[in-house]
């Protein structure tokens, strides 16, 4: 069987016959049909916009993997600073390469005191930590001369690193802004997840990070490191194409990821659970959104229609959390939830499994993190991913500024109507 499509336009009877690589056909061929042809792919369900060497996903099998690495490995036996090497570099780090990785990133986490005392200290007491967090990634690239030499590749670098390092300093200034606490600043002392948990927890001096917890953070970027070309991760390669600076790129990333289709579903997931409040009202929940009233957040996925692999892992380390922390009392309303939609031909026919955000939820409070950090907690990681992303898209000689065509269906030319005739 030949590895090719063919295509008639059957207007013209012209025929072009182009190659199919990895499921992908060159759209160019329309073109060369009718240079005037476009396709109509709103949502771009049925288009690969770019070639990526980073994140492989099979929604019909639920595999992940990064750089052909199965999530599964990765979140058993590495870390985040690790994974993140691996995401931007390609190949996991030799062991003098993490030590250098690990020193470099620690070693960029403080930010510019006018960040805090100036920028942060102008929110309103109550802003959303998330909506802080994207204005503060977009305000740091104000901070460095080289942002925008985004041609000069040790530049980039720099860049990339600050964006990794700070991103938690930001996250946590954000939390500490809006609980009225005084910022902790980074301890170089702790790895990646306990400076991150020890900025947003320490009060006095007494705080000190339990492994168990610190591990299970780290557990958490890792899984939410990346997800190709997710909404978020397109969002950085559209903004990047432009050329414009990585910190601009990664707040406009971090503000597709803020929406409740988005990251926003962790959030969501919560304040569903406690509106729903106790087992017997699943049933009726159900009901409610087969009848169309609402959506079962944490549920469905546009790429998995099988499982999601990370949902299976978060589930498993929500258990090793609540055995630390004790069980989060929500945690028997998702299960049941879980439960009754698995087995409903709604969901079954549907493919509507939990995703990544159904259960992560419920670590972060259990961990003690307010409903409205959870989507910054995804954003931390998901910086690696999108600057991975925006790496390889500067290197892609296939890639130029996106620029999208439309179908037009307004009015045809009209006269212009003077207000008194109108
Ligand atoms: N609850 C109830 N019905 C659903 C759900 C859901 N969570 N998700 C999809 N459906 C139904 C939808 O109504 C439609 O039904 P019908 O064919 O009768 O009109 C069908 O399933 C297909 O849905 P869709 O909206 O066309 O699917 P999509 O691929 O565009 O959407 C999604 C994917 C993730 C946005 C969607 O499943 C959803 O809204 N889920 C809830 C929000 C959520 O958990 N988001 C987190 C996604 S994973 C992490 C991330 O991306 O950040």
């Amino acid at each position: 069987m030949p590895d090719t499509i063919t295509i008639t336009d059957d207007r013209t009877g012209k025929t072009v016959t182009v190659p199919i690589e990895g499921g992908v056909f060159p759209s160019s061929a329309l073109r060369q049909l009718d240079p005037t042809l476009f396709m109509y792919d709103p949502a771009y369900m049925s288009t690969a916009a770019c070639k990526s060497q980073i994140t492989y996903l099979d929604g019909e099998n639920g595999i992940l993997r990064y750089r052909g690495y199965p999530i599964e490995q990765l979140a058993e036996q590495s870390t985040y600073l690790e994974v993140a090497y691996l995401l931007l570099h390609g190949e996991l780090p030799t062991e003098e390469q993490l030590t250098n990785w690990r020193h470099d990133v620690t070693h960029h986490t403080f930010i510019h005191e006018n960040m805090r005392k100036r920028f942060v200290d102008g929110f309103h007491y109550d802003a959303h930590p998330m909506g802080m967090f994207v204005s503060s990634i977009a305000a740091l690239g104000t901070f460095y001369d080289g942002a925008k030499d985004i041609e000069n590749e040790e530049s980039r670098r720099k860049q990339i690193l600050r964006l990794i390092a700070k991103t938690p300093t930001l996250a946590a200034m954000a939390y500490r802004f809006s609980a009225g606490l005084p910022f902790n600043y980074p301890n170089n002392a702790l790895s990646y997840p306990a400076n991150f948990l020890n900025m947003m927890w320490k009060v006095g001096a007494d705080y000190e990070v339990d492994p168990a917890l610190e591990r299970a953070m780290d557990v958490l970027f890792i899984l939410h490191a990346d997800h190709e070309q997710n909404c978020g991760t397109t969002a950085m390669r559209v903004v990047g194409s432009s050329h414009v600076d990585p910190y601009s790129s990664a707040a406009a990333a971090a503000s597709a990821l803020y929406g409740p289709l988005h990251g926003g579903a962790n959030e969501a997931v919560v304040r569903m659970l406690t509106e729903i409040g106790s087992i017997e009202h699943v049933p009726a929940f159900i009901d409610s959104v087969k009848a169309g009233e609402g959506r079962l957040m944490g549920f469905g996925h546009r790429v998995y229609k099988n499982y999601d692999p990370r949902a299976t892992i978060i589930k498993k380390a929500a258990y090793d959390v609540f055995e630390i922390t004790g069980k989060n009392p929500l945690l028997d309303i998702a299960l049941a939830l879980e439960d009754v939609a698995l087995k409903d031909p709604y969901f079954i026919d549907r493919k509507l499994y939990p995703n990544v955000d159904f259960y992560s939820g419920l670590i972060y409070q259990a961990l003690g993190f307010p409903v409205d950090m959870f989507t910054v907690l995804f954003a931390i990681p998901r910086t690696v991913g999108w600057l991975a992303h925006w790496q390889e898209l500067l290197s892609d000689p296939d890639q130029k500024i996106s620029r999208p065509r439309q179908w037009y269906a307004g009015p045809d030319v009209r006269n212009y109507v003077a207000m008194a005739d109108r």
